[in-house]
């Protein structure tokens, strides 16, 4: 039976029971628009931990000012039936007053690997993302929570934050779920029409060229961003925001593909944009 909690003291109370009986708690957070990516890290939090909270909350303060906050997908009843076929415990689904009250004002900040990356292009939104993890953290207090690699900066500066703040949780990256032909799985594809879902197929496809090149020995790192780059731009509805590689996970600059790096690439189709990403592992000699 899956519960749904509104409130914070509520959600409090559910898991100082589920601990008091010795039980694990994993944590899913998300904002709704559940997709079969979030599903799959619901079952993978299902098989490790005794007790499975998903959070379903569209957070404001990881928007910036014209983005698609008003626009993003609340589609509660579908997102609700989607928890309990996985048969989650509970769904943390709060108001957003509840997260920010009346005067609240305090942010969290993740240095060093927030400027670059996604985190150019959207600079207050990693401080968004931060400060509500950090929220929900202190909240459901989880064992583990579970995030996508397609949000492979997400993860790296979730697992800083934890790591620099001392937190008790532990951070789990679960691979990128992807539709048959390719394309990652993501509540923004409902945005695009058939003809720019169709181009986004260049996305997942340069990738696999890049660690083509990287299986069969290529290691120098302008060398495979310019043939991903090019590839992307053969396709004439895709405007690249940015194409990048950096060490992986420590996001440190690299001429060289000598250790893993993480190839992450960001596109608009019209007004979408649209994220991917390889863990790219150099050939051994
Ligand atoms: O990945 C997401 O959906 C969000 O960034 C998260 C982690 C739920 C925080 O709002």
């Amino acid at each position: 039976m899956t519960k749904v909690v509104e409130s914070v003291a509520e959600m409090r109370a559910l898991v100082t029971d589920a601990r008091k009986t010795g039980k694990s708690i994993g944590f899913v957070p998300t904002m709704g628009a559940l997709h079969e990516g979030h599903l799959v890290l619901m079952r993978e939090a299902k098989k490790i931990c005794d007790v499975v909270v998903v959070s379903i909350f569209v957070n404001p303060t990881q928007f910036g000012p014209n983005e698609d906050f008003d626009a993003y997908p609340r589609t509660w009843t579908e997102d609700l039936a989607a928890c309990r076929s996985v048969g989650v415990d509970a769904v943390f689904h709060p108001l957003a007053r509840e997260l920010y009250p009346e005067g609240w004002g305090t942010w969290v900040e993740v240095a060093g690997v927030t400027d670059k990356l996604c985190g150019k292009s959207r600079p207050t939104h990693f401080r968004g993302v931060a400060t509500v993890v950090t929220k929900l953290f202190n909240i459901v207090q989880p064992d583990k929570a579970f995030f996508g690699q397609k949000d492979a900066q997400q993860v790296i500066v979730l697992k800083k934050m934890v790591r620099d703040l001392n937190m008790f949780s532990e951070i789990v990256m679960v691979p990128i779920v992807r539709d048959a032909d390719g394309l990652a799985k993501s509540s923004r594809n409902a945005y695009l029409s058939q003809e720019q879902r169709q181009a986004a197929l260049v996305l997942s496809q340069s990738l696999c060229k890049a660690r083509e090149m990287a299986n069969s020995g290529e290691r120098d790192i302008k060398a495979i961003k310019a043939a991903v780059m090019n590839h992307i731009q053969s396709v004439s509805l895709a405007n690249v925001d940015y194409v990048e590689i950096y060490s992986f996970p420590g996001l440190a600059e690299m001429d060289i593909l000598d250790q893993d790096a993480l190839l992450a690439i960001a596109v608009r189709f019209g007004s979408t944009r649209l994220i991917d990403n390889v863990i790219l592992t150099p050939k051994s000699t």
